[in-house]
């Protein structure tokens, strides 16, 4: 691993920690990810209890809150606090609450949401900023179905300098077809979104760099040759796959809800329960449009 993302590691991990009043937050990995005890997200949040999950979110990047018995309602009320909720294009060409993506695996299935590391929906110009997903069924026999999540500031951080160098001021095409037709075979009556993000982008609450490429979305780097993008891509995408040390992984039991910054984080679902089922909802939040 390069030296300066070991730096940008053990800066991270002794950082300084400012305490908690409302809520108790136990890190799930020195670097990335919280379990958030000690509030019930079925009622109204204070303002000081939002204030702290928001700063927890940013310090943290995924929240794991458990036991929470929710309503679609709650749910998307919490969705609210941080936006507007996103609407999934694969739920809108589906009946009922559009607002909740349906995450669903079973016997039946041919392929289960976010199989891959991503981040979702970046083919948006305005991706979400955020995702919450609700699980209230896990398979049923041992564990499977957990998810795993990497820190996408520092899976930049431990680039080389001259690769940062290479890197700056190129743009990617993120493509709905890429996993929606391509992957799991959709044929939508109108074609999925596609935008160009710089593949560098600056957090717009923390102002920190991130690596804002991920293989469920990106299709090319348009500067490049497709051989040389596709190059290039692979070699990034392996920074985080060859690289625990910037992941955590969480595992879900029934009436858990994770909160992820989708716009520093990506994420891989495991499909490792097949024929079991796993099912729950998701409610995304539109953020604003990446930026370098
Ligand atoms: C997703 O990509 O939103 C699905 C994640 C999961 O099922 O763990």
């Amino acid at each position: 691993m390069h030296q300066q993302g070991l730096k940008a590691i053990e800066a991270l991990v002794t950082r300084p920690r400012e305490p908690y009043g409302s809520i108790e937050v136990r890190p799930l990995t020195p670097i990335i990810g919280a379990e958030i005890e000690g509030i019930d997200l079925s009622g109204e949040l204070s303002n000081q209890q939002f204030s702290e999950v928001h700063r927890a979110f940013l310090e943290h990047q995924i929240l794991v809150f458990r036991d929470q018995q929710l309503s679609a309602e709650d749910h998307k009320r919490f969705g609210r606090r941080f936006g507007k909720l996103h609407v999934h294009p694969l739920q809108a060409m589906r009946e009922g609450d559009n607002e909740r993506l349906e995450v669903r695996a079973s016997k039946n299935s041919k392929f289960v949401a976010g199989e891959d590391w991503h981040t979702d929906v970046t083919c948006d110009e305005e991706p979400p900023l955020g995702s919450m997903l609700y699980i209230t069924e896990t398979p049923q026999i041992g564990s499977g179905g957990d998810t795993l999540f990497a820190n996408m500031y520092l899976a930049y951080d431990m680039l080389s300098d001259a690769m940062k160098a290479f890197l700056e001021g190129l743009t990617a095409v993120h493509d709905g077809a890429v996993p929606w037709v391509g992957a799991y075979g959709y044929k939508p009556d109108q074609p999925f979104a596609k935008t160009e993000h710089p593949v560098v982008i600056r957090h717009p609450e923390t102002g920190r760099k991130v690596l804002f490429v991920n293989r469920g979305f990106t299709s090319h780097i348009v500067q490049l040759s497709r051989p040389e993008s596709a190059a290039v891509l692979e070699m990034l995408y392996r920074v985080i796959e060859t690289n625990p040390l910037i992941t955590c992984r969480v595992r879900w039991t029934p009436n858990t809800l994770v909160f992820w910054d989708n716009r520093c984080t990506q994420h891989h679902a495991l499909w490792d329960y097949y024929p079991l089922a796993r099912s729950g909802h998701r409610v995304s939040i539109i953020g604003e449009r990446p930026s370098a």
